[in-house]
């Protein structure tokens, strides 16, 4: 049973962020609405989850030393990990110690921030198809992976090599063939969380489309019946050198291909989602983002929170994957369902500047159907995102409403 208390009070009932992005500051506006006392953390001051929440706080989340003083200061209820670089085995020996609970479960949170992680639960523990992969620590080994040796055969051209920590995109790049693959590696070393990190060096798949499905494991509404897993509608996207610039809902697919896709999504939530000694654990949203060709589907990665393409779901679903999984941590009722089709566009920064600001909202905003979220980043970047245009369908399907948002999110402009 849940009971929410009131924030500020000594019956509040609190959560914390860690990470409040874009996505984070629509899951604390989420919680807010329910009368959640929130606690926004980020690396920087006046990110744009700590404009909406009832505390800011600034720390190296990657610190554990940090992190521990932090949650033991606070004693939030929940700890919401929105990011991947965060200190997550200090995250598992505070949940083990009964100090905080973690969403979905601290586990989940170690094993996704690490590409190796992930990537060998999902294919040699649960034996779910994936791309072919091999991990490498040097430029040789990597040259060795691709091309094979010892006569076995390697993961050949093209292949896509990335650092197993990182994130939207950064240190990836596609190797067509032999000339590429020391610029590869130096990309990587680049552009890695870590100095000196590992590699992973997958085939390329050469998909029809790529999906999000957003899986959410939440509390059933009946008495007993323990925690149900729910998906949305699947989300298509287009990713421009590792990051999403456009998404849109639903991705029409095949039934056979819809059925394959949430069968891979339960069972790496499944997973992901046990807790200790088998409590019920691992409540929240998850993305599962998979590869398509005609009925085959891979697995590529997965998000146990919020996934950027989602964003599409403020203008499609009853609940917003946000809604969705601020109802699932507090132990309520969820509804994925659709509510009418759209799409979501983003926008970039376009300049380098503090302090931004936006021309064109009225023209964005005066295409029917639209509207906007301007996610307040105090710095802008020439590649950051500061924005999204999201659009509704107004004929039932998504190619319109994928025009109107790329149209609305070219509207606005940014300037120093
Ligand atoms: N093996 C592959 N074959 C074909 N395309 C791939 C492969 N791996 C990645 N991609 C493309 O690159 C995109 C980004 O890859 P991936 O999701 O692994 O990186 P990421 O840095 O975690 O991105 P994000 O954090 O934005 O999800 C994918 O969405 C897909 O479009
Ligand atoms: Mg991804």
């Amino acid at each position: 049973m849940t009971t929410l208390g009131t924030p500020l009070s000594p019956s509040a009932t609190k959560v914390m962020l860690l990470g409040s992005g874009e996505l984070g500051k629509e899951v604390l506006i989420a919680l807010q609405r329910l009368g959640v006392e929130t606690i926004a953390v980020d690396r920087y001051e006046h990110a744009p989850g700590q404009q909406v929440a009832h505390h800011a706080r600034t720390i190296t989340m990657s610190d554990p030393a940090q992190l521990k003083a932090l949650i033991e200061a606070e004693r939030p209820q929940w700890v919401v990990p929105e990011i991947e670089a965060i200190a997550t085995p200090m995250l598992e020996a505070l949940e083990a110690a009964g100090t905080v609970r973690v969403v979905p479960t601290a586990r989940a949170a170690r094993l996704t921030m690490d590409r190796e992680g992930i990537r060998r639960l999902a294919a040699e523990t649960l034996q779910l198809p994936t791309s072919p992969y091999r991990f490498c620590d040097s430029l040789a080994e990597l040259q060795a992976a691709i091309e094979g040796e010892d006569g076995q055969a390697g993961i050949g051209y093209p292949c896509i090599v990335k650092p197993v920590m990182s994130s939207s995109g950064k240190g990836q790049s596609k190797i067509d063939g032999p000339a590429d693959v020391a610029k590869a590696w130096d990309y990587a070393m680049a552009g890695g969380r870590v100095q000196g990190g590992r590699v992973i060096v997958e085939g390329f798949i050469d998909f029809d489309y790529e999906i999000t499905l957003l899986t959410v494991r939440a509390q059933s509404a009946e008495k007993g019946a323990g925690i149900q897993t729910h998906f949305c509608e699947p989300i298509g996207h287009v990713q421009v050198n590792g990051d999403y610039v456009e998404s849109w809902q639903p991705q029409r697919m095949t039934p056979q291909a819809l059925a394959a896709a949430q069968h891979v999504a339960k069972t790496v939530t499944d997973n992901l989602g046990q807790g200790l000694d088998g409590q019920p654990s691992g409540l929240g949203l998850y993305g599962v983002e998979l590869f398509v060709k005609g009925d085959q589907v891979w697995f590529s990665e997965v998000s146990p929170r919020p996934h950027d393409t989602g964003l599409v779901t403020l203008c499609t679903q009853n609940q917003s994957e946000f809604e969705l999984h601020a109802r699932a941590i507090l132990g309520l009722p969820v509804d994925t369902r659709l509510r009418n089709p759209g799409a979501s566009a983003v926008i970039y920064g376009g300049v380098d500047a503090k302090g931004i600001a936006f021309d064109g909202i009225e023209e964005a905003l005066a295409l029917p159907d639209t509207d906007l979220r301007l996610f307040g980043k105090p710095e802008s970047f020439v590649k950051r995102r500061m924005g999204v245009a999201l659009a509704r369908s107004t004929d039932g399907g998504t190619d319109s409403a994928r025009a109107t948002a790329k149209l609305a999110a070219s509207k606005v402009k940014p300037r120093a």
